[in-house]
């Protein structure tokens, strides 16, 4: 990994290293769109669904209940968010280690492309975000699909939660990218991708979906 890369894994494993075990039980309340995207997900037995910044490896295995059959793997640059995806995955999922901004696929998780690609509330925390976006949609096995969900504008929120809100996870080194709806049809049209975009209730979150 560039030093650049090593120094944001670094960052992300001390945020993630206490963190990680009370992860799933707190993000429930605030992460939300997450099983909007994975029900969306049509994974059809013997598919390769990939999770970008897989984190503790909650969607995965999640998308291995609701997907029976499609083939799960996980990226994430953490090591200690790793150790829980591990534990939580075991032998169902192939995971590894790398930067979801620039990393080799078929060296690291032994397929080039993925008919399914998921960038849950990973965006908000890469600082690299559109080259991670842009990465993941060169990844699209053809028929496939990219799915991301993330923070919304907050534009339904009253003025003074959005900005509490903000203040919040600005702490954990999140911050809601209100590019992203323009970026992701920015690589779509360049990629040749079609895409459809909703807003979550409030503009809470934001869902996309790139289509090969
Ligand atoms: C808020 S968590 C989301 C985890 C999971 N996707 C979910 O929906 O619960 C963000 C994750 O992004 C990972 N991450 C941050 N920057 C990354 C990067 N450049 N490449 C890969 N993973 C990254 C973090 O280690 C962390 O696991």
């Amino acid at each position: 990994m560039a030093s650049r890369g090593s120094s944001h894994a670094a960052l992300m494993d001390e945020i993630y290293r206490g963190q990680r075990h009370i992860y799933d039980l707190t993000r429930k309340y605030y992460l939300f769109g997450r099983d909007t995207l994975i029900a969306g997900l049509d994974a059809r037995p013997g598919m390769r669904v990939l999770e970008l910044a897989c984190g503790t490896g909650r969607n995965l295995a999640k998308v291995g209940k609701a997907w029976p059959g499609a083939r799960l793997f996980g990226l994430d640059i953490s090591a200690e968010m790793l150790k829980s995806a591990r534990a939580a995955l075991g032998p169902k999922a192939r995971l590894g280690q790398g930067d979801a901004c620039s990393f080799d696929a078929a060296a690291l998780l032994g397929e080039p492309a993925f008919e399914r690609i998921v960038l849950s509330y990973s965006l908000s925390m890469i600082p690299e975000w559109e080259r991670a976006l842009d990465q993941a949609a060169s990844l699209i096995a053809p028929g496939g699909s990219l799915h991301v969900v993330d923070f919304g504008d907050l534009s339904g929120l009253p003025r003074p939660a959005a900005r509490l809100l903000r203040a919040w996870l600005a702490r954990f080194h999140v911050s809601p990218r209100e590019g992203l709806p323009a970026a992701a049809r920015r690589i779509a049209q360049t990629r040749g991708l079609m895409i459809a975009s909703r807003r979550g209730p409030l503009g809470y979150y934001q869902l996309h979906v790139l289509s090969a």
